[in-house]
């Protein structure tokens, strides 16, 4: 695809945007992630020198990340062709962004291995339960020995695998549904990107909605049968929990 030249203060306002839109989804957002930050120091003696970050939309958790640990070596991986763009150009020498699709485990070898932090934020719940399992056993062969997966999404106290839209949804949820309709409509306006967008519409076309979701046991379990010697809650704010994994 042609390079794009995107504004870069536009670029810092939509990601921004997201920023507080992700705020608004996942309630304790600022939270997990320092529980995150000394869980992961305490766990491994110090801080982590490579991190990677699945799913990591235009890479806000990366650059505090990259931030909170400035020698680490900071990846993001995701699928999506707009957001792959907003991370390259708001991080430009911050972090590396690598375009794979998560569903397929394929993404090992463009994110390469010896992560001693993968991470994966609101980003599961696009996944299958087959491809969710596939993912944890390839997370643990890309970590370093000691490394931590921590993966944060939806995951109800004691609930069976289900759809999200069938549970009470958070009080902030409906308002940053809205600001997710809005903040996308108005990029699709936004000429520059519309190549993008037509890219990612191709992309998604095919792929079943995402909405699986389930509670925290089961994905402790899956990362069990992935081979991750201990695996249980690191954080939990109402609907929403993270697990950490260690390899
Ligand atoms: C709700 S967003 C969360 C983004 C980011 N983790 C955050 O917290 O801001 C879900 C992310 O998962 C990515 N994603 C969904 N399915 C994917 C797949 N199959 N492969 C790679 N990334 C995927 C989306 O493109 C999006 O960036």
């Amino acid at each position: 695809m042609t390079p794009i030249a995107l504004d870069p203060v536009r670029v810092a306002a939509w990601r921004s945007t997201w920023d507080a839109m992700m705020t608004g989804f996942i309630p304790g957002l600022a939270g997990l992630e320092r529980a995150l930050g000394t869980a992961v120091e305490a766990l491994r003696g110090g801080p982590p020198r490579r991190v990677l970050d699945l799913g990591g939309g235009p890479g806000l958790l990366a650059e505090r990340m990259a931030a909170r640990w400035p020698e680490a070596t900071v990846t993001l991986v995701d699928l999506d062709p707009v957001l792959l763009e907003l991370a390259r150009a708001g991080l430009p020498d911050v972090i590396g962004v690598v375009g794979a699709d998560l569903a397929s485990t394929a993404w090992t070898a463009r994110a390469g291995g010896g992560h001693d932090l993968i991470t994966a934020v609101m980003t599961v719940h696009y996944l299958s339960p087959a491809a969710i399992h596939a993912l944890y056993a390839a997370a643990r062969e890309a970590l370093a020995p000691g490394g931590v997966l921590v993966v944060a999404d939806l995951m109800p106290d004691d609930g069976l695998p289900g759809l999200m839209r069938v549970l009470d949804p958070g009080p902030g949820e409906a308002a940053a549904e809205l600001a997710w309709a809005r903040w996308w409509s108005e990029l699709s306006a936004v000429p520059e990107i519309g190549g993008l967008m037509d890219a990612r519409a191709a992309l998604f076309r095919d792929r079943p909605p995402a909405g699986f979701t389930a509670g925290l046991s089961w994905h402790a379990a899956a990362a069990r049968t992935a081979g991750f010697g201990e695996a249980g809650a690191l954080w939990r704010e109402g609907r929403h929990a993270a697990l950490a994994a260690c390899r």
